[in-house]
């Protein structure tokens, strides 16, 4: 048997063999069971990260690694040159669930926000009539999609995109949260969509006003221009509801799922729309080997099935105010401003506390978070987590907080 690493050889090893494109927080993991993350020393964490929102049904659900082991035994992957028993019982399933009449399944989230570029701009030249070649889509300042050159063209970041040119055309960029900066992009009838994060999470949990997503909704419907909401981060529970466009009752054109799609055990992602969008893509236009594969489809409609059995989303809904409470009794001197919706939160650290030392600390403390941008700590633990648990957490950030004071 392989000897035992230490969580320094650890660090070490990745650091002598990886490429340098992370800087983990300084701690190795090597279990993982619900909230908790185990190091490999044994030391217990409670997991306030959930793989960025991946794990909301808790490390390891033991019903999803079922349903991986039983498929795996089965058949793991077929291509779409076949049809497999398990596409089309997983595609009825998540488009019932999410009412939309169609899936198309990718594997990570930027496949779920590519794909969803490509439907846009397809639909913008055989629907919307745009000449061809000159289909815009509109994103929001701030936006994070992930790491593919498409992604990064949109982007308003410097360590995303910087280096990485020349970009993608046809893609523009506005204020986030400013209808009246929608309103004006969406005048140019070569717009073919606007896709934004209804709350943006890599940005560091910025949250819109409140009727932003039903104005959003109003323009796109008024120019004939896709919604594509990209809820690869706040769906499927994270913000305490099955989206978090349900917080103002409005429905995308399209809408891209990922991370918690598979509970955190598989790389699931998919775009949902209605025919008149995803029957806009003809075979052979668009694929991914691995799309949509039997193992994918099992993994994906047991964590589904674990969001409702389990009721997540309004754990999610609870547990947020309670964490939120506790956040705001924080001394302002250390914590400026607290915002989140559901489980996804942050915190705004004063400028002269770096963000990276207090998760140090509150690493120390046993609750592991990460800081982004320099300032900002969210705080998205499993939507597993019972209140007991919240209270220990809420005890350990207190503690931790209150020693930089
Ligand atoms: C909103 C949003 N979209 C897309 C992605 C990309 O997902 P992936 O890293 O699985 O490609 C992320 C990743 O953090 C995200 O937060």
């Amino acid at each position: 048997m392989a000897k035992k690493l230490s969580s320094n050889e650890v660090f070490a090893r990745e650091d002598q063999f990886g490429a340098h494109n992370y800087h983990p927080l300084p701690v190795a993991l090597c279990k993982g069971e619900g909230v908790y993350l185990y190091d490999m020393e044994g030391k217990k964490y409670f997991d306030f990260l959930s793989a960025y929102s991946a794990v909301n049904q808790g490390h390891c659900h033991p019903k999803i690694v079922d349903a991986l082991c039983k498929q795996a035994r089965e058949l793991t992957l077929t291509s779409r040159a076949f049809y497999s028993d398990k596409l089309g019982e997983y595609e009825e399933y998540l488009a019932k669930l999410l009412g939309y009449y169609r899936v198309l399944p990718m594997n990570t989230g930027v496949e779920a926000g590519e794909t969803a570029c490509k439907l846009a701009r397809k639909w913008g030249y055989q629907v919307k009539m745009i000449p061809d070649n000159k289909a815009k889509i509109i994103f929001a300042e701030g936006n994070f999609w992930g790491r593919t050159l498409a992604a990064v063209s949109s982007s308003t970041d410097p360590s995303s995109f910087g280096g990485f040119g020349p970009f993608m055309p046809g893609f523009e960029v506005i204020p986030y949260n400013n209808l009246e900066a929608l309103e004006n992009a969406l005048q140019d009838e070569n717009v073919c969509a606007f896709m934004v994060e209804p709350i943006q999470g890599e940005a560091g949990v910025v949250v819109p006003s409140e009727g932003y997503l039903r104005g959003v909704r109003d323009l796109c419907t008024k120019y004939n221009v896709l919604w594509i909401a990209d809820e690869v981060q706040t769906g499927l529970g994270r913000c305490g509801k099955m989206l978090a466009c349900d917080h103002e009752n409005v429905r995308p054109d399209i809408v891209c799922l990922g991370k918690a799609l598979s509970g955190g055990v598989y790389p699931v992602s998919a775009v949902l729309a209605n025919d008149d969008i995803m029957l806009c893509i003809k075979p052979g236009e668009h694929g991914s080997t691995y799309g949509g594969n039997p193992l994918a489809c099992a993994v994906a409609m047991a964590a589904m099935e674990v969001l409702i059995d389990e009721k997540l989303c309004e754990n999610a809904e609870k547990m947020g105010v309670k964490l939120r409470e506790a956040l705001e009794k924080l001394p302002k001197s250390v914590v400026k401003t607290v915002r989140g919706k559901g489980l996804l939160n942050a915190i705004v650290i004063e400028s002269k506390f770096d963000a990276w030392n207090v998760c140090l600390k509150l690493k120390e403390n046993g609750l592991l978070a990460k800081p982004t941008h320099g300032d900002i700590i969210r705080f998205a633990p499993p939507l597993v987590i019972t209140e007991a648990e919240l209270d220990q957490c809420i005890k350990i950030i207190e503690e931790t907080i209150n020693s930089f004071c």
